[in-house]
């Protein structure tokens, strides 16, 4: 099948063939068109478009669920053969569930609960869920942490074809965060509640304790620290960024791995190359002390 045509029908909605999603950052909890909501912003939408029409996947990795609203999307415009999608979270989707049944996608779609996207049993699963096939795109839109982000990475990325894609999503909210929602949240200012749900919602399921403070009236700034460390969002030493120079590095090094390295404002977009990788040290090699080993 060929990729469907996407279309912004009415503002915070897109319709792909007979189904329309809301999409928001963050967005409601539910709508109307008994779809999953889509966690974008209108812009990623519009490049996750672009990236399918110029990839046409047949299999599809993506980590981060939360609603299924971008598994559903993603898999209404591509009409991939298989989508493979693990979240931490466990808490069970009935409206994702009932939207594949409905679309006639149960048997393409694959969401994976409970699962931390570093687990070895990612591997597994999709080695299960593909066989020998390798895959086509990989989106990484999980915990924006560098840790669990960079083992997915080492792990995933070896099972992309050559001219297959993976693209780390949200690579510099840190910065953001840092810069624009936290001090908004602690100085209250027009966005604070937008921005202290959204933090909220990468906490649900991670801790919901801290994620009710952060839904709370007044969350205090101690709370508003806490639940930003615990989202990765001060990783002072390791921000997600850091993966965006590792990989620049790596690229320069073993372009027949890591074939070219795109950075916009909301990705990375990784091209994997035609060399074979054995085993996870191959990312060792983009390590960014390269120069620091040889200064010393
Ligand atoms: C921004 S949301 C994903 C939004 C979704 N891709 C969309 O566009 O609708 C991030 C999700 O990643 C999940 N998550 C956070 N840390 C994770 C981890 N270590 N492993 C797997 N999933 C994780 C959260 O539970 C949350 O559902």
């Amino acid at each position: 099948m060929s990729v469907q045509t996407v279309d912004f029908t009415a503002p915070g909605e897109v319709t792909v063939g007979d189904h329309t999603f809301v999409y928001a950052v963050p967005p409601p909890s539910s709508n109307q068109f008994g779809t999953p909501p889509v966690f974008k912003s209108r812009v990623l939408i519009e490049q996750l478009d672009e990236l399918l029409r110029e990839v046409e996947p047949r299999r599809i990795v993506e980590f981060g669920i939360f609603r299924g609203g971008s598994i559903s999307l993603s898999a209404a415009i591509a009409q991939p053969e298989k989508l493979v999608a693990f979240d931490l979270s466990d808490n069970e989707l009935p409206v994702l569930r009932a939207h594949l049944e409905q679309a006639g996608l149960a048997d393409v779609v694959r969401p994976f609960l409970g699962v931390d996207q570093g687990d070895q049993v990612v591997v597994e699963i999709l080695n299960r869920e593909f066989g020998t096939e390798p895959l086509d795109l990989v989106i990484d839109d999980a915990s924006h942490i560098f840790g669990p982000t960079r083992r997915t990475l080492e792990m995933v990325f070896p099972l992309l074809r050559e001219g297959g894609m993976y693209v780390i999503e949200d690579w510099a909210a840190e910065h953001t965060l840092l810069a624009t929602v936290l001090r908004s949240i602690v100085d209250r200012s027009t966005e604070w509640k937008a921005h202290a749900e959204a933090i909220a919602g990468n906490l649900d399921g991670i801790d919901d304790e801290l994620a009710g403070l952060m839904r709370g009236p007044n969350p205090s700034e101690t709370d508003v620290q806490r639940a930003a460390r615990r989202v990765g969002a001060v990783n002072v030493d390791r921000p997600l960024s850091r993966l965006a120079l590792e990989l620049v590095h790596l690229s320069a090094e073993t372009a027949d791995i890591v074939r070219s390295v795109e950075i916009t404002q909301g990705w990375i977009k990784i091209t994997r190359g035609a060399g074979v990788i054995d085993g996870t040290a191959w990312f060792e090699r983009g390590s960014i002390d390269l120069f620091e080993s040889l200064r010393s």
